[in-house]
């Protein structure tokens, strides 16, 4: 369909993001999976078996409604037990979502704004957050004491990988007083780290 974007399209243009969540559900029993703000990034499901996709941009929905096309893009990339349900939602997440609370295994929020402070009540008990800085949310993710890092992510050469390793080096303001949430809220950016990474995984405690 002419002027249809696609998850083909969109990978030439941000790349590849499936080693990342690879990487993930290699680590962690990773079954269900949330992505508000996900617009046509279906890299997820190439590894999780259930994601359910949230964008309120009507090409994201144009998109998630051609099954075929999604099958398509999918095809020869989905990792054995992946993709036996891509859902995606018209909604806006900072409403509530037709998504029972506690019910995803891992939440994620990448470029797409204040996730983590409205989405919350998605991820099980012991479930996990993937966020990353822009607009601020891995900083929030940070300083909540309802959640702990267990892993970073990082992009190299286009490359994604996960590491455990020198986890306290991470997420240490280059500034202290920028550690504020009200702050990072406001400026709906997130705060400079001494050592960065591309994403972060937190564990809900
Ligand atoms: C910059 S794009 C990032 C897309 C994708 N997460 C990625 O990393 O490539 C941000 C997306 O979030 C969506 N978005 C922003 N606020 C939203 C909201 N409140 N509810 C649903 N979608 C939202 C936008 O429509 C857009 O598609």
């Amino acid at each position: 369909m002419a002027g249809l974007v696609s998850w083909a399209q969109y990978r030439d243009s941000i790349g590849d993001r499936s080693g990342l969540f690879a990487a993930l559900a290699g680590t962690w029993p990773i079954e269900r999976a949330l992505y508000p703000g996900s617009y046509v990034d279906l890299s997820p499901s190439t590894a999780i078996a259930s994601v359910t996709y949230v964008d309120t941009d009507a090409r994201a929905a144009r998109y998630f409604a051609e099954h075929e096309r999604v099958r398509a893009d999918l095809a020869g990339r989905t990792d054995p037990g992946a993709a036996t349900e891509v859902a995606f939602l018209a909604s806006d997440y900072t409403r509530p979502l037709d998504v029972a609370d506690g019910s995803v295994d891992l939440l994620i929020s990448l470029f797409a704004g204040p996730v983590w402070d409205h989405c919350r009540r998605y991820p099980r008990p012991g479930g996990w957050l993937l966020a990353n800085t822009s607009h601020g949310d891995a900083s929030l993710a940070a300083l909540d004491p309802s959640l702990r890092l267990v892993g970073v992510a990082h992009h190299r050469d286009g490359r994604y990988g996960l590491s455990m390793d020198r986890l306290a080096d991470y997420l240490v303001p280059k500034r202290p007083e920028a550690a504020d949430p009200e702050q990072i809220r406001r400026r709906g950016r997130g705060v400079a780290y001494t050592r960065s990474a591309f994403a972060y995984v937190f564990q809900a405690i």
